[in-house]
C-alpha cells in the first residue's frame, strides 16, 4: 500500500539544552499523498518533532542524532539558504493559532501578496489574483473583503483558512499542521479538516497533522502515530490503531475521547463510524 515515499525520519532524537531528549529515536515513513496523524498528550514531543522537519526548532534545542530525509535529501545538512528555498515552497506549515502564521498589524492581502512575490517574480496584480484564487479554493467568500481585512477582523475559522490558503499557494509537496483546528469550535474544525483532505486530492500533497484529538485523526488520517514521552510508541493504519490498539497509551487516548467514553473496544469502532458521520454531516 505504501506509495512513493516523500519523507523518511530515521532514529531522530532532539533535546533542549542539556536535558534528556524530548524526542527519542523516532522513525517514520510518509508516502506521497499520505495523511499521517501524530497524536499524543500535551508535552509528548509532537511539536518539537514536526518543527524539526521544517528547520524551525527554537533556540537552545539540538538534534542529537538521526536524519530527516525529504525526497532523498537530508534536511539536516541543508544550508540556511537551502532551508529558505524549501520552507514555504516545498514544505508548507500551518500552526494552531493562525495568528502565528499571520502578522496582526498587516492586511491579509498585503501579507499574501508579499508571500507569493517572495517566491515568484510576478506583478502585484498577478499575485493578488493568485491569492484570490487560493482563498476561493478554501471556500472563503468575498475574497476582496478578506484581502482588505486585518487578521483581527476575521473569525478564527476564516483566519485559519486564509493561513492554509497561503501555505498552499506554492503547492508544497508536504504540508505540516500543528493542531490546526484545536482553537476552533467543532463545526469549523470539521469543515477545515474536510478541506485539508480535499487539498491532498487536489494538490497531491502529503500531510502530517499533529493533534491531541484521536477522533479527529481517525477521521482524516491514513496512518496514525502515537507519541508518549518523546517516543513514537505506536504506528499503524487508522484501522489498526482504532480497532486494535496495541499499546496502553493508545488505549488511554481512545478512552479519553468524549464520544468514545463509555464504550468498550468493540463499541469504539462504531463510535468512530458515528464520529465520521458527524464530521461528514457538517
Ligand atoms: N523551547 C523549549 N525549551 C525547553 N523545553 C521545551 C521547549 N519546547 C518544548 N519543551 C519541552 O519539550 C517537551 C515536548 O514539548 P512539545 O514538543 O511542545 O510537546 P507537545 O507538542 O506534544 O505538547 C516538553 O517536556 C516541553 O516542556
Ligand atoms: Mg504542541
Amino acid at each position: 500500500m505504501m506509495n512513493r515515499e516523500i519523507l523518511k525520519v530515521k532514529s531522530l532524537s532532539i533535546k533542549y539544552g542539556k536535558e534528556a531528549p524530548v524526542v527519542k529515536n523516532v522513525n517514520m515513513l510518509i508516502g506521497h499523498k499520505e495523511i499521517v496523524g501524530i497524536v499524543g498528550e500535551s508535552g509528548s514531543g509532537k511539536s518539537t518533532l514536526i518543527r524539526s522537519i521544517l528547520g524551525l526548532l527554537p533556540k537552545g534545542s539540538s538534534i542529537s542524532s538521526g536524519e530527516i530525509i525529504f525526497k532523498e535529501k537530508n534536511l539536516l545538512e541543508c544550508s540556511k539558504k537551502e532551508w529558505r528555498e524549501i520552507r514555504g515552497t516545498r514544505i508548507g506549515m500551518v500552526f494552531q493559532d493562525a495568528g502565528r502564521s499571520l502578522t496582526p498589524i498587516r492586511k491579509i492581502g498585503d501579507q499574501f501578496i508579499e508571500s507569493i512575490r517572495s517566491h515568484f517574480s510576478i506583478s502585484k496584480a498577478d499575485a493578488y489574483n493568485e491569492a484570490v484564487k487560493m482563498l476561493k479554493k478554501m471556500y472563503l467568500k468575498k475574497e476582496d473583503n478578506i484581502m482588505n481585512s486585518y487578521p483581527f477582523q476575521l473569525s478564527g475559522g476564516m483566519k485559519q483558512r486564509a493561513a492554509i490558503a497561503m501555505a498552499m499557494t506554492m503547492e508544497p509537496e508536504l504540508l505540516l499542521a500543528d493542531e490546526p483546528t484545536s482553537a476552533l469550535d467543532p463545526t469549523v474544525q470539521a469543515q477545515i479538516v474536510r478541506q485539508m483532505m480535499e487539498l491532498r486530492n487536489n494538490f497531491n500533497t502529503s500531510i502530517i497533522i499533529v493533534t491531541h484529538n484521536i477522533a479527529l485523526a481517525s477521521y482524516i488520517c491514513d496512518t496514525i502515530g502515537v507519541m508518549h514521552q518523546g517516543e513514537l510508541v505506536e504506528w499503524g493504519t487508522r484501522e489498526q490503531i482504532i480497532d486494535s490498539p496495541g499499546c496502553e497509551h493508545t488505549k488511554n487516548l481512545l478512552s479519553a475521547v468524549p464520544q468514545l467514553e463509555e464504550c468498550n473496544l468493540v463499541r469504539k469502532k462504531s463510535a468512530y463510524i458515528e464520529d465520521k458521520k458527524r464530521y461528514e454531516a457538517v
